[in-house]
């Protein structure tokens, strides 16, 4: 059975989309595994632009809303890179639950399922971090942003959902950074 990986911050911006689009192409081109994207930021969705997918019928939300099974809203972008992309028209979901039981229709054709998750605590971070085994928290290296990643930490913590890792992007070298102090 796939694993679900999901990728949050609470700050919009930090990188989600791009370590999502990133890491699901070199586990998929590189590593030789069967990836699904999902795209789950369901207010500005923009995952599926990353590989030129513009127009696009079927998205996460029709599948959210039992309009149409998941398995439609699935495009092949390569044989081991598939995408389920969001509607751009920003389709709120209320139930937080469904994300988890969509994609527990197509866990046993992948070995990983990546989420990019919404900046959104209130709302649609939640289905990722339910319908998620373990998340991967995007930071960067400036105060504003550490003190949402803190947050998202224990927001992850609460719900149960093992944090993995903290993905530390846009790391410029610059004086309002914080370095990092290893031992
Ligand atoms: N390491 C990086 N270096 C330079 N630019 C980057 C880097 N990572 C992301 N970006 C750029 O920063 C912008 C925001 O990135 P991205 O869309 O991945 O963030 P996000 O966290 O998904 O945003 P949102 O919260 O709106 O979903 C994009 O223009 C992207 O190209
Ligand atoms: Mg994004």
């Amino acid at each position: 059975m796939g694993k679900v990986i999901g990728i949050i911050a609470l700050k919009g911006g930090v990188g989600k989309t791009s370590c999502a689009a990133n890491l699901g192409s070199a586990l998929s081109h590189e590593f030789g595994q069967k990836v699904l994207l999902v795209d789950a930021n369901f207010s500005a969705p923009n995952l599926a632009m990353h590989f030129g997918l513009f127009d696009y019928e079927g998205t996460i939300q029709d599948a959210l809303m039992r309009k149409m099974p998941l398995q439609k809203t699935i495009h092949k972008y390569a044989t081991n890179l598939h995408i389920v992309p969001a509607s751009v028209e920003g389709k709120q979901i209320t139930d937080h639950y469904r994300l988890k039981e969509c994609l527990a229709q197509v866990r046993d054709l992948y070995d990983l399922i990546l989420i990019d998750a919404s900046p959104n605590l209130h709302g649609d971070i939640l289905s990722t971090m339910i319908a998620s085994d373990e998340l991967y928290v995007v930071t960067s290296p400036d105060y504003p942003t550490l003190s949402t990643t803190i947050r998202a930490v224990k927001v992850a913590k609460q719900r149960n959902t093992p944090i993995k890792g903290l993905i530390l992007n846009k790391v410029r070298g610059k004086r309002f950074e914080l370095i990092l102090l290893l031992n």
